[in-house]
C-alpha cells in the first residue's frame, strides 16, 4: 500500500467517525446508524446514491437491500465488484418512511461528501438518480439536464483536482418498481466498459 492510499483510509476513516457522531440536521433523530459509505479509498470511480433506506440504517451500509441487489448486478455487468469502487450516498441519514431529501438536510450533509470526493479524488463519478445528479452537476458546474437526457452519458469536466467524467445514471431502485427498466439501467452501465480504467484492468500492461 502507498503512502498516498494510507493517508486516503485514515482520512477516510475519521471521516467516518465524524460522521457517525453529526447532528447537523433533524435526521440524527430518527437513525438508527449512519450510512458514511465505503469501499476502496483509492478507487478510480466513485457512486453517489441518494440516502439510506431501511435496511441501510439498520446495517450502517450503503446499498444493501433490494436497490443494492440491482446495483451489485449493474456493477457485475461491468465486471467490476464493490471492493473496487467508492460507494456512498449524498445523505448520510435515512429520511423517514424514505421520502425524498430535503433541501436543508441536503445542505447540512452535503460537506461529508464533498470530503469523500476531495480525499478519494475518482476520476469517474457515476451519480445514481435525481438528486445525486443534480447535486454534482451543479458541484462541478456542468448544465444542469433532465435526467432521462443524461442517463448513461459520460460529460467530461475540470476541476480543481484534475479532469472527471461524470456519468449521470438512473437509480437503481427504478428496476425493482418496474422490473423491465433493467435493460435499460444495463444499457447505461456499459459506459463504464468505454472507461480508460476498465480498459487499463483488463489489460494492465497498456
Ligand atoms: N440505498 C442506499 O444506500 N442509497 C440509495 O440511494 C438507495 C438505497
Amino acid at each position: 500500500m502507498s503512502g498516498e492510499t494510507t493517508d486516503k483510509a485514515g482520512k477516510i476513516a475519521r471521516l467516518r467517525e465524524q460522521i457517525a457522531g453529526c447532528r447537523r440536521c433533524p435526521l440524527h433523530e430518527t437513525r438508527t446508524l449512519t450510512v458514511p459509505g465505503e469501499g476502496d479509498p483509492d478507487a478510480d470511480i466513485m457512486f453517489i446514491g441518494e440516502a439510506p433506506g431501511r435496511n441501510e440504517d439498520r446495517q450502517g451500509k450503503p446499498f444493501v437491500g433490494r436497490a443494492g441487489d440491482v446495483f451489485d448486478r449493474l456493477l457485475a455487468s461491468v465486471e467490476l465488484t464493490r471492493d473496487q469502487i467508492y460507494l456512498c450516498n449524498i445523505l448520510k441519514c435515512r429520511p423517514p418512511n424514505n421520502r425524498n431529501p430535503l433541501v436543508g438536510e441536503i445542505q447540512a450533509c452535503v460537506g461529508s461528501l464533498d470530503l469523500q470526493i476531495k480525499i478519494v479524488n475518482p476520476s469517474v463519478i457515476g451519480t445514481l438518480g435525481n438528486f445525486a445528479t443534480m447535486y454534482i452537476l451543479e458541484k462541478f458546474g456542468i448544465p444542469l439536464r433532465k435526467i432521462s437526457e443524461l442517463a448513461g452519458t459520460s460529460l467530461a469536466v475540470e476541476s480543481q483536482f484534475g479532469p472527471k467524467r461524470i456519468v449521470p445514471l438512473y437509480h437503481p431502485a427504478v428496476a425493482t418498481y418496474s422490473p423491465t427498466k433493467i435493460d435499460t439501467l444495463l444499457e447505461h452501465f456499459q459506459v463504464f466498459r468505454e472507461s480508460r480504467l476498465l480498459a487499463a484492468r483488463r489489460d494492465p500492461g497498456a
